[in-house]
């Protein structure tokens, strides 16, 4: 477990999510602005979704990172290890937290596990429009390794961007 003091001093803790956890992130999750959304996906996260989306953290190939805040998730990311040294990962935080650096935070702790778990190859996706997300990564050292252009996807504008950092 980790504290992390945000830009706007507030304390964070920054862990691996627990079974006590799936309430406070199904609040989290259903309670996303569309804007927050639109980045993700095209509608809402259900509270079934979610429980299934967590039903799949075990620990080892799905792991769950939250960002807690008082009573509150403020945000989560995820691994998702695709084998021995890959995994992709993924981070949503909470508009009322956005910009305070919880992502970071989130991110960092993603690398840190990621190096433990023998991950040597890490992958993140996000639109071409999400600015935010893309300095994030870039500032992380993430690469733009490939430009994804399908109309039909779910999220942003059809761009998609596929970045990778080597560990
Ligand atoms: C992307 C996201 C995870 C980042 O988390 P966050 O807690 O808001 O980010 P942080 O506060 O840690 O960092 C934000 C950084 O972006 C910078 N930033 C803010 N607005 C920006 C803009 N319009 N263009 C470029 N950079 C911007 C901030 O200055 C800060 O960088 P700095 O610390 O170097 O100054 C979060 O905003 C989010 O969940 N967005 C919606 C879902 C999403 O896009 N998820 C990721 C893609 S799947």
């Amino acid at each position: 477990m980790q504290r992390v003091t945000t830009k706007n001093g507030k304390n964070v803790e920054i862990r691996e999510a627990r079974v006590q956890d799936l309430d406070l992130l199904i609040e989290m999750y259903t309670t996303l602005s569309e804007k927050t959304l639109h980045f993700l996906r095209s509608n809402e996260f259900t509270p079934h979704e979610v429980r299934e989306m967590y039903s799949r953290v075990n620990g080892e190939k799905v792991i769950s990172i939250v960002a807690v805040n008082g009573e509150k998730i403020a945000g989560e990311a995820r691994l998702i290890k695709y084998s021995k040294t890959s995994a992709e990962f993924g981070i949503i935080v909470h508009d009322l937290y956005q910009n305070r650096g919880i992502g970071q935070a989130l991110l960092k702790k993603i690398i840190e596990v990621s190096k433990r778990k023998g991950v040597k190859r890490l992958i993140g996706f996000c639109t071409d429009e999400n600015k935010v997300a893309l300095h994030v990564y870039q500032k992380f050292g993430f690469k733009v390794e490939k430009v994804i252009t399908n109309r039909y996807l779910p999220m942003g504008n059809g761009r998609v961007l596929r970045l990778s950092l080597r560990l």
